[in-house]
């Protein structure tokens, strides 16, 4: 019988082979089947269920919407203004939160620093780390300058014993550094294995909806950057945040990508500092290079990110490539960048085929709405030219397969925001023109791509 081998469950989708495949059948993913002993069938479970159904599950109580008394969700703000922003305000009583990002990126230093204002404001905290000493903690904590810090560590990874702890502990707030270190008792593959970082999952998901502790669970990430384990894991968690960054540039983004309790794309910036991490309150021009002439390949987009808009620069190299040429992309879509070539050949008669193009994103930044189309487009066609773009100039606007390009959200803020910077020309699409004009910009409004080629090489 298929149920006493062992069995090979996909990371990503979570599927299951009876023997080792380099690409799940599911969901394609390459390398990602692991190895797992089936665990025995639950007989408890299995028991209660046929017992129900002969009792007639007489238990169950349905009530109607209107009947079912509610009260808002009680938050608990940090007093860190970006974290509490991407939570939606601050953390949920009983909610759990993931937080997954690169090795080194500072999650646990911004938990710890999150902890230790929780609990110098009153409320109970508890930080279990699975991954460092109490030591190694405590040194962190001297080194943010937190000598003095009062929240409570436990160093520990079985599953059971950290239930007990926090049962008896009642913090309002936990954090678990990290789910992938973590192992339950009850089974028998290996700590971080899928089965092993579902089941502690499920189990500490329990635990904060029937007792208010409100849980962030720490993420590792594979090499593709999503949160490594079974992908219901984000389905089971509340908030599910993304920490973002160049580990070679300070800065760092906390991005939610799902939060049950608040806006999705919110952003939190932070600089990493020697004293930990510190907010960035006003962000839209750290992701500017500042060159001192214009240089080809470069073009700023106005990206609106949560409730903020920021300026990136997009930087594009075109060079002549071998038979196959390369496309490659950090920080934007690289499906996008085919297309967006595809649609400069088309319609603005503009070829690449022969040609490498590398696109990049400044600051480690991570770009998905389409309203960065137009710019990625711009950059390229200046690296192609080898000519810069004219200095001030501000790009946004969704580019479309017939070559039309469509109006981005909230237009008039993104122009604000740049002319506040002290951009004086923006190229947008005609229906984010603005009623009135913006003091100190020249707005061209534009509907086609190659529209947009044509006034770029007019401006001066
Ligand atoms: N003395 C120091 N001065 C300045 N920055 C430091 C110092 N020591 C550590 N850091 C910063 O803190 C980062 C480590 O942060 P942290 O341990 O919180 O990351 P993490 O995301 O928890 O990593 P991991 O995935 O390994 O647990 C380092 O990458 C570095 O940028
Ligand atoms: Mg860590």
């Amino acid at each position: 019988m298929v149920r006493d081998k062992t069995q090979f469950v996909c990371s990503e989708c979570g599927a299951v082979a009876t023997r080792w495949l380099g690409r799940c059948p599911s969901c394609g993913a390459w390398n990602s089947l692991q190895e797992t002993q089936p665990q025995p069938a639950r007989s408890e479970g299995k028991n209660r269920l046929a017992a129900s159904h002969y009792a007639g599950a007489s238990s169950a109580v349905i009530t109607p919407l209107a009947q079912i008394e509610t009260q808002d969700v009680v938050r608990s703000a940090s007093g860190i203004a970006e974290l509490d922003r991407v939570l939606g305000g601050g953390v949920v009583e009983g909610s759990v939160v993931l937080i997954g990002g690169d090795p080194g990126i500072g999650k646990s230093t911004l938990l710890l620093q999150t902890l230790d204002r929780l609990q110098r404001q009153g409320l109970p905290t508890l930080y279990v780390s699975g991954e460092e000493s109490g030591a190694q903690v405590a040194l962190r904590a001297r080194r943010l300058g937190l000598p003095d810090s009062q929240v409570p560590i436990l160093t520990e990874t079985q599953l059971e014993r950290i239930l007990t702890a926090l049962d008896k502990q009642q913090p309002a707030v936990a954090v678990i550094d990290s789910i992938q270190t973590l192992f339950s008792d009850q089974l028998t593959a290996a700590p971080g294995s899928v089965s092993q970082v579902r089941e502690c999952a499920a189990h500490l998901t329990r635990l904060a909806k029937s007792t208010g502790i409100a849980i962030v669970l720490v993420g590792h990430v594979t090499k593709e950057g999503t949160i490594a384990g079974p992908r219901v894991l984000e389905h089971m968690v509340d908030t599910v945040l993304y920490f973002e960054g160049d580990t070679h540039s300070s800065f760092r983004l906390v991005r939610a990508i799902k939060n049950r309790f608040g806006a999705v794309n919110e952003i939190g910036v932070f600089a990493m500092t020697e004293a930990g991490l510190k907010g960035v309150s006003n962000p839209s021009a750290i992701f500017l290079s500042q060159h001192r002439d214009a240089v080809a390949g470069s073009c700023v987009l106005v990206t609106l990110e949560g409730t903020r808009p920021l300026l990136v620069e997009i930087q594009a190299l075109v060079d002549a490539g071998g038979p196959s040429p390369r496309r490659l992309s950090v920080g934007l879509e690289r499906d996008r960048l085919a297309m967006l070539l595809a649609v400069l050949h088309r319609h603005a008669g503009v070829a690449t085929y022969d040609q490498d193009v590398f696109i990049n994103a400044v600051g480690g930044v991570r770009i998905n709405e389409p309203a960065a189309d137009l710019a990625i487009l711009l950059a390229i066609y200046s690296s192609l030219r080898n000519q810069p773009l004219p200095k001030g100039l501000l790009v946004f606007g969704e580019v479309g397969l017939a070559g039309e390009v469509r109006p981005a959200a909230r237009g008039q803020e993104r122009l604000r925001e740049a002319a506040k910077l002290g951009f004086h020309t923006a190229v947008i699409p005609r229906a984010n023109a603005p009623k009135s004009p913006i003091a100190g910009l020249t707005v061209h409004s534009i509907e086609r791509v190659e529209q947009a080629m044509d006034v770029v090489r007019t401006i001066d």
